[in-house]
């Protein structure tokens, strides 16, 4: 009996931080927006994906003040999750967002994980393919196409060699680690790029954090 009572309150907790998360998403601003990114990507397609990186980099710089990591930070992480295996380079990360570049040098295959968030990615170089649950097709998509990934949904997703994007993700980001970190976890055993990961968002929680703090003492001030 104590159990089912401590389970029933448990799923009641879990119901309720679910449901403060979902009004914050749905009622927060946020600092970047699919169109916006896939735009500033599509500016910068070129011969190689290295050039592009750098140069949607300083457009991000110059229109995201404050919100894209310092030089210092920035490292390619490679990155296995669903079966796949690449490499991605994390400019911007909060609790609700983030901004990266993705790709891999070797064709790679596998499953997308299924997400509490929307996640775009804008094509440099390279094929992306898409095949969506139900369907008996995939879709192909090239240089300076946006693929959607919407939450609750899960795909195969399959990448040619040098293939590059930009990619951005929104909605409750601490509940896309699970997927990202599993296979690094339980199959590679990596655990020096675990590290990098972890720590790539922790530097990028802290720096967004400044700006929370900004937004809450503001809030505060008109509240009062
Ligand atoms: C994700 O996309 C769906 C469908 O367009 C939308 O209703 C929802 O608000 C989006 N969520 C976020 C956090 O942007």
């Amino acid at each position: 009996m104590a159990i089912l009572r401590a389970v029933v309150k448990w799923i009641i907790v879990l119901c309720f931080a679910i449901f403060c998360i979902q009004y914050w998403l749905d009622h927060k601003s946020f600092v970047f927006s699919h169109d916006e990114i896939a735009a500033i990507t599509k500016n910068h397609i070129g011969s190689s994906a290295e050039k592009s990186f750098q140069n949607v980099l300083k457009e991000l710089r110059q229109k995201y003040r404050g919100h894209i990591l310092p030089d210092k930070d920035l490292q390619w992480i490679f990155m296995n999750a669903g079966g796949w295996m690449g490499q991605m380079y994390v400019v911007h990360a909060s609790l609700t967002e983030y901004l990266l570049f993705f790709g891999t040098a070797i064709e790679t295959t596998g499953h997308s994980g299924r997400y509490w968030a929307n996640i775009s990615d804008t094509v440099l170089t390279g094929t992306f393919r898409q095949w969506h649950e139900g369907q008996l097709t995939y879709k192909t998509y090239k240089p300076g196409e946006t693929v959607y990934h919407y939450w609750g949904e899960a795909t195969a997703v399959s990448w040619t060699d040098n293939t590059w994007m930009v990619e951005y993700g929104r909605g409750f980001i601490p509940s896309t680690l699970g997927f990202a970190l599993s296979d690094t976890f339980f199959s590679t055993q990596d655990y020096l790029s675990l590290f990098y990961i972890l720590r790539i968002y922790a530097k990028a929680l802290l720096q967004e954090g400044g700006f929370y703090f900004i937004e809450l003492k503001d809030y505060l001030k008109q509240a009062l």
